[in-house]
């Protein structure tokens, strides 16, 4: 692959002043990195260029069959003004698998890392300064091939595009009410659920704006045969302190691998907690909050970072979990991964790369 082109910007913005109003992903930088891969000639023309729209085919392939896949990850401002991402090459290795799941071109990862990293250096203004907020990073690729048969594309898009992000949950670490989706699935098995591809997201949102109606933050999806087992919520993979374990639900293929997850699974499990990567039943959590065998449960993601659950509704049926506020060992999660990515607390995994 040719280096990487520095390409001129017309327009410079400044990077956002008021930090206290950042909408998650609303707000973009002034370039973004660019190439694009054409079947025989392999990825080619990478650069950095002035963010902003692209001309697409309105026969592109991604604008009709959806053959489109994306990560997220994020840099974070530390302390002693180093900027440091969490993990960054999981996050290009599972971007392959999701490439391979969509028939689409892989990447080289190391070319990635080399290209997000010089991108970073550029926008490194736009890391934001104040507590909890980081820059998060969008990495897609779409299918660019204008022609209306079903079939992988022979041409592709790939980019990167960066935004300064605060809390994804508008309440921030208040803990998030629950619908449980009885009607709705998320993917069926044997589909594209491990895949981080847009038509997951899509076809989330029917039950999620039915929810968003009714007042909650976000669905629960259970699987698509029995309609019993917990899967994940859209955004974020989730766990259960349940009888004093670790419950959450195993990599079968029909939820994300989520690099939170399996950092937070290494936590716990030196935290001295037990890990059961075994599927409770939407019946075992309501009873168990109930009876107390329940007593946390919060969601893990790049965006939801560790976000305590606090209501879970599911047929009419209300269960509250905890006092309002988020779990001891939520936030113990919660400050430790934040603190770990923050420069806060020792980095004994070798998680976090500076730039
Ligand atoms: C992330 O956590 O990075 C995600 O991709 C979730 C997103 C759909 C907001």
């Amino acid at each position: 692959m040719t280096d990487i082109q520095i390409l001129p910007v017309d327009e410079i913005k400044k990077p956002v002043s008021d930090e206290s109003n950042l909408v998650f992903g609303k707000e973009f930088t002034n370039r973004m990195f660019v190439m694009e891969y054409d079947t025989g000639k392999g990825w080619h023309s990478p650069r950095i260029q002035q963010y902003g729209p692209f001309s697409l085919d309105p026969a592109a392939l991604v604008l009709h069959y959806a053959q489109e896949i994306f990560e997220g990850l994020k840099a974070f401002r530390r302390a002693d003004g180093q900027i440091a991402l969490f993990r960054p090459r999981d996050n290009f290795e599972r971007f392959n698998l999701s490439a391979r799941r969509m028939c689409m071109p892989e990447l080289d990862v190391d070319f990635c890392l080399k290209a997000l990293r010089e991108l970073l250096k550029l926008e490194q203004d736009w890391v934001p300064h104040s507590e909890g907020t980081s820059l998060y990073i969008r990495p897609t690729m779409i299918a660019t091939e204008p022609v209306l048969g079903v079939k992988p594309a022979d041409s592709y898009l790939f980019y990167i595009i960066l935004s300064p992000v605060a809390a994804y949950y508008k309440g921030g670490l208040s803990p998030v009410k629950i619908w449980v989706s009885d009607e709705y699935i998320r993917v069926a098995s044997g589909g594209t659920g491990e895949a981080k591809t847009g038509g997951n997201y899509a076809s989330s949102l029917y039950a999620s704006t039915m929810a968003a109606e009714k007042g909650y933050d976000q669905v629960l999806w259970l699987d698509s045969v029995h309609r019993q087992y917990v899967e994940e919520v859209g955004s974020m993979n989730i766990c259960f302190l349940y009888d004093g374990k670790i419950y959450t639900s195993p990599l079968t293929g029909s939820i994300l691998n989520g690099i939170t997850r399996r950092s937070i699974l290494t936590l716990v499990k030196e935290f001295g907690y037990e890990v059961v990567e075994h599927a409770l039943t939407i019946g075992e959590i309501l009873d168990g909050a109930e009876s107390g065998r329940l007593t946390e449960a919060f969601g893990t993601g790049t965006a939801a970072v560790v976000s305590p659950v606090g209501q879970f509704t599911y047929k009419g049926r209300d269960v509250k979990l905890g006092t309002g506020d988020a779990g001891e060992l939520t936030m113990k999660l919660y400050n430790t991964l934040t603190g770990i990515q923050y420069g806060q607390c020792p980095d004994d995994h070798n998680w976090v790369e500076t730039l």
